[in-house]
Formats: structure tokens, sequence, C-alpha cells
């Protein structure tokens, strides 16, 4: 088992993006996404965060790699090339498997699916999935991607009051697998 969180805004109608990038922009959340997804205990380690192409495609180049975190990026593309110290894996399961390699099994302390919504569909369904970080948007947004349903998986742990921010309230919630 390699137990692994995933992180996620979501609207209304369970919306996450459109035309290959966030419909709102919203600091304080990407504040949230950056402090969660850097934090460890160790300061020796880093956490591995998992993408698919598209959503490392959306980020802009000054920005990526995604730092302080390991960045993988998943694709079935062979010739796609990608800056020093990106992890890329032809499949979920290798880039899974990729954190126990010995060269960072040591250096690795959370992993984090970081989207996009094709990557979100299937690895919510594995059990290794164990803790989602949502940030649920009040509003509804014009989408043209979607997070899975997850209520009958998961229950709700943890939700923050709310926020408001560019006009749009929002709050952040955890949520943990169900025991089966
Ligand atoms: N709201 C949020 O929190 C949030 C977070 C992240 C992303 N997003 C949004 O989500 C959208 C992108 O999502 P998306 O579903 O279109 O794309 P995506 O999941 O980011 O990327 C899809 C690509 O990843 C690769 N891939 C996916 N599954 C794979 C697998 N099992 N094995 C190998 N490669 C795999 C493929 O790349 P190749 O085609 O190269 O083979 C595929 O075309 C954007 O709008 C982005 O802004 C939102």
């Amino acid at each position: 088992m390699i137990p692994f969180n995933l992180i996620v805004a979501l609207d209304s109608h369970k919306g996450i993006g459109k035309n290959g990038q966030l419909p709102w922009h919203l600091p304080a959340d990407l504040k949230h996404f950056k402090d969660l997804t850097c934090q460890v205990q160790d300061p020796a380690k880093k956490n591995f965060v998992i993408m698919g192409r598209k959503t490392w495609g959306s980020i802009p180049e000054k920005f990526r790699p995604l730092p302080k975190r390991i960045n993988c990026v998943l694709t079935r593309n062979k010739s796609l090339l990608f800056p020093a110290g990106v992890v890329r894996a032809e499949n979920f399961a290798e880039a899974l498997k990729l954190t126990q390699d010995s060269k960072l099994k040591n250096h690795i302390e959370s992993i984090f699916v970081i989207g996009g919504a094709e990557v979100f569909k299937m690895a919510i369904q594995s059990p290794d999935c164990q803790k989602l970080y949502l940030t649920h948007l009040l509003p509804a947004f014009d989408c043209d991607v979607f997070f899975p349903p997850f209520l009958q998986d998961f229950q709700l742990t943890v939700k923050s009051p709310p926020h408001t921010e560019n006009k749009v309230s929002y709050y952040f919630a955890e949520y943990v697998r169900r025991s089966a």
C-alpha cells in the first residue's frame, strides 16, 4: 500500500476547470494549496506531487516545476521532454511505484495528486487514496472538466469557516476514506 492524498478546488457543480485553466482567481486558495503541498515534518524531505500533462501545461513556465516539491507528470507521450528534476510516469501505478524507488523513497514525505480531471478520476478509485483536501466554492462557474462523485467513499472530517475572496465564498474541507 502506498497511501496518498488528493487536493482540489471545486465549484458547487464539482466543476474544476475550463479551457485548460482554473475558472477563478483565488490567491488565498492558491496559498492554501502551496502550504499544504509544501508542508513537511522532516525538513530533509519533500512531498511528491502527481499531475496530468494538461495540468502541467496549465502552469506558467516560470512557476514550474512547482518549487519545494518533487513534480511528477503523467503522460503517455514518450517524446515529451521535461525540465531536470521532473519525474515522468507513463501511468498512475508507475508514478506511485517511483516513490518507492531507492533513490527517492527516503526523500519523500507525502504524496499528493493535484489534478486534473482525468487523473483525479483514476486516483480516487484507488483504496490508497486516503485523504481529500477540498476547497468547496459556493457558486457555480462555467466549467468543462469535473471532479468525480466521492461522498459514497469519503466522509467529512474537517470544515473551515467560510472565506470570501473576489466575491467568491468558499471553505476548506478534509475527507477521509470510509472504512470498508
Ligand atoms: N480546480 C483544481 O483544483 C484543479 C487542479 C488541477 C487541474 N485543474 C484543471 O483541470 C484541467 C485539466 O484536467 P484534464 O482532465 O483536462 O487533464 P489532466 O488530467 O491534467 O491531464 C490529462 C493528461 O495527463 C496524461 N494522463 C492522464 N492519465 C494518465 C495515465 N493514466 N497514464 C498516463 N498519462 C496519463 C495524459 O497526457 P498525454 O496526453 O500527454 O498522454 C492526458 O492527456 C484544467 O482546466 C486545469 O486548470 C483544476
